[in-house]
């Protein structure tokens, strides 16, 4: 795995998503990183920490400079293999927490929403900034935005990609702590502990019945989500907004075409 560390503290697994040169962006090779770190888990393995490498960056999102050139096809099925690995997360039998270590934006605060439970150093950002680039969330986060901060906040989050401080994220519920970043792995390690000293039967049970109403129609509606990602793609807008990312200024005004 060139992309993702997977290490463990006793019967805790820890994931770190490691590219840190895109501030661990996400392409196809560290989807398949991150799956692979996936398949290493084991029953004993309680609970996970998903983070990210480096002190700046949880995840910056998709890979822009990938996306930028993909035709609609193309982007449904990069949508689908991130989020059928992000489902696949959110269904692990065991508990996950991301320790979110900067910027969480776009498909990293995705990742962070199908995790169970997030924490966050001071200097985390997050932000759905998808519609700044002519496409939306396609990972899954439409669908998961509005259970975590409410419908109102979360469609002002999808509709306008403004940028949101960890201190916000908390007062809104998206984030359960704020921690000093040299400390965040620390309390995200003892709050794994405390859940896997825990029998493990039950809390396997716990979250499989909370999940129980947040994963009705849940599938289905990911489908139809990943298409309307893929209606956003071979657009002048998609091409306007991703071009001028990668070439580092501001793009032109969107035309809707
Ligand atoms: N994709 C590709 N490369 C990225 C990236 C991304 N999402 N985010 C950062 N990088 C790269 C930059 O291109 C840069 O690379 P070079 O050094 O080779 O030029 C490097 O990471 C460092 O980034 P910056 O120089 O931009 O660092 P900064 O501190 O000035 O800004 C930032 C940091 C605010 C996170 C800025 O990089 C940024 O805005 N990144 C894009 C964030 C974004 O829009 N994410 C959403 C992507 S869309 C998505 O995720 C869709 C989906 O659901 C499938």
């Amino acid at each position: 795995m060139q992309y993702t560390r997977l290490e463990r503290n006793g019967n805790v697994a820890i994931v770190t998503i490691d590219r840190p040169d895109a501030l661990n962006a996400l392409n196809d090779a560290v989807l398949d990183d991150l799956a692979t770190a996936l398949d290493a888990l084991e029953q004993k393995d309680r609970c996970l920490i998903i983070t990210g490498a480096g002190s700046k960056s949880f995840i910056a999102g998709a890979d822009i400079a990938v996306m930028k050139d993909q035709n609609k096809l193309e982007a449904v099925a990069f949508g689908k293999k991130g989020s059928d690995l992000f489902r696949r997360i959110e269904t692990l039998p065991m508990p996950v927490i991301a320790a979110v270590n900067g910027y969480a934006l776009g498909g990293g605060f995705e990742l962070a929403m199908a995790c169970d439970i997030r924490i966050a150093s001071e200097n985390a950002v997050f932000a759905l900034p998808e519609v700044t680039l002519g496409i939306i969330p396609g990972f899954g986060g439409t669908q998961r935005i509005a259970k975590v901060v409410g419908a109102s906040m979360a469609k002002e989050m999808l509709f306008s990609g403004r940028r949101m401080k960890a201190d916000e994220a908390k007062s809104c519920g998206l984030v359960n702590a704020v921690y000093e970043p040299e400390t965040l792995m620390e309390e995200a390690g003892k709050l794994a502990s405390r859940i896997a000293a825990n029998a493990p039967i039950a809390v396997r049970a716990a979250k499989t019945a909370v999940n129980l109403r947040t994963d009705a129609d849940l599938d289905a509606d990911l489908e139809v989500a990943m298409q309307l990602y893929g209606s956003c793609y071979e657009t002048a807008d998609q091409k306007n907004a991703m071009t001028a990312f990668v070439e580092k200024r501001k793009p032109e005004p969107f035309e809707d075409r």
